[in-house]
């Protein structure tokens, strides 16, 4: 589904990617783990289109997407979180939610000039029960109509995630949704995970937590460097000499 091809992305002279080429799969769970500065969101904004690659080549499906700006590529169907990012606190809830909504229908400027306030139209309230449905999905409608603000940490993660998935994206890039969280919490966002890929959406997952990939992911990419050192199944993952390596450190 999407192709990434030996994809480099140098900063002046620091190489953050080194000709990573992997595969992402449908309907597969795909985690990326790594050390810190291994080039994990680096790899996340090349896909986005957030950042130009240096060279090598992203296919979605069949259409090469390497030189798309990112409206673009978050319209073909690949949407994103940021690594500690928030909410907006002076919106409610649904109303984050809703902001995921990359085109809300063709917006009526002439009924949105005349008709009386705080009376919705009918494409706002199309997307507020959207955004509602959605929550559901999260086991959070109840935080609807609270503020940003108003939420604890855990909750805001999952509220980030919502307003990514309200779009039916293609594939879900999450960076490191579990980071702050408790074990608990960690837990909850494996099943939100999991959740996601049964709704249709293809997750993939940057984590260095390598116990909640090995519960969540069916797949995974180790880099190290900016380079590829592994990829197979996490089981795989936990037996391989480079990966210990590189989590553990040489004894
Ligand atoms: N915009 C940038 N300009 C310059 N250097 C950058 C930029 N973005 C990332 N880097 C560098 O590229 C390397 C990879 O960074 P990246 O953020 O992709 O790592 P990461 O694997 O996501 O790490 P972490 O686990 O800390 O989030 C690091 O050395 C980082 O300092
Ligand atoms: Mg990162």
């Amino acid at each position: 589904m999407l192709s990434i091809k030996e994809v480099s992305k140098h900063f002046g002279g620091l190489i953050a990617l080194k000709n990573v080429s992997f595969n992402i799969e449908e309907n597969r769970i795909h985690g990326i783990i790594g050390p810190n500065g291994s080039g994990k969101t680096t790899i996340f904004n090349c896909i986005s289109g957030l950042l130009p690659v240096t060279s090598g080549n992203i296919f979605l499906d069949d259409l090469n997407i390497t030189e798309k700006p990112a409206y673009e590529i978050s319209k073909l169907g690949i949407r994103r979180t940021f690594q500690g990012a928030d909410l907006v606190p002076s919106m409610t809830v649904v109303e984050n939610v809703m902001s995921g909504i990359y085109n809300p229908q063709k917006s009526d400027i002439i009924q949105t000039f005349f008709r009386k306030p705080f009376k919705k139209s009918d494409s706002e309230k199309e997307l507020y029960n959207k955004a509602v449905e959605t929550l559901k999905i999260f086991n959070i409608n109840d935080s609807a109509e609270r503020w940003g603000s108003e939420l604890v940490w855990a909750e805001r993660q999952l509220v980030q995630i919502a307003r990514a998935v309200i779009s039916m994206p293609k594939v879900l890039l999450l960076d490191e949704p579990a980071a702050g969280l408790g074990n608990n919490e960690t837990k909850q966002i494996g099943t939100i995970i999991k959740k996601i890929r049964d709704i249709g959406i293809t997750p993939v997952v940057v984590s260095h937590d390598m116990k909640m990939l090995m519960d969540t992911a069916d797949y995974i990419t180790v880099l190290n460097f900016g380079e590829k050192i592994f990829e197979g199944s996490p089981e795989q993952a936990m037996k391989d000499s480079r990966v210990l390596e590189a989590y553990l450190g040489k004894e």
